[in-house]
């Protein structure tokens, strides 16, 4: 019999972080436009391969599950995506991401992780909360909203 802890970790079992690839991008688009009201475009990722950003991939075998898109600049990390495909969502995925993330920041010789995330996306900012970020800030009318705005949450998690 399989135990409950097990079978939540199940949904991960085989799955590897790598550099995401920009052959990746049509499996990208696809969990982007999923996951999102105002998902990025393929340029706006096309943009990304450059050598101050980091582009990571969550990947079982060949198949993209999900990716993380860093920014450095000077000793800042800024997470500026950070997604999972719904089917997998809840099974610490997100969590796997952040944390290679942060490590590979942290390797880099970054001094803190930066990002912005929705007011109403509860779900990140536990995330986030709950991976020692605090909030720093708020950025009013930050992400478009339909025909109006909503307010960024700015939140940082210093490694020193
Ligand atoms: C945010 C996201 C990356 C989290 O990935 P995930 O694989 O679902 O998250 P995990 O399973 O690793 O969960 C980690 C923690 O996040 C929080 N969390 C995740 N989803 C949550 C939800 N729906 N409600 C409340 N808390 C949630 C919890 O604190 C959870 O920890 P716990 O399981 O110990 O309670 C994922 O939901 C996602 O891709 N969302 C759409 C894109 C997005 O919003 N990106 C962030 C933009 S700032």
């Amino acid at each position: 019999m399989i135990a409950p802890d097990s079978l939540r970790e199940l949904p991960l079992q085989g799955v590897a972080i790598r550099p995401l690839l920009p052959g990746d991008l049509v499996r990208v688009q696809e969990i982007e436009r999923l996951s999102h009201s105002h998902p990025w475009s393929e340029s706006v990722f096309l943009d990304c391969f450059q050598d101050n950003y980091r582009l990571w991939a969550l990947a079982r075998e060949e198949q993209v599950l999900g990716y993380a898109i860093v920014n450095y600049m000077v000793d800042e990390a800024h997470l500026l995506n950070i997604c999972i495909h719904p089917d997998i969502r809840g099974c610490g995925a997100g969590r796997y991401l952040l944390r290679h993330a942060l490590a590979e920041a942290a390797h880099d010789g970054m001094a803190m992780m930066i990002l912005e995330v929705r007011e109403s996306n509860q779900g990140a900012a536990a995330l986030y909360l709950s991976e020692g970020f605090e909030e720093i800030g708020r950025r009013p009318g930050y992400y478009p909203n339909g025909a109006t705005r909503e307010t960024a949450r700015v939140m940082s998690l210093r490694f020193t």
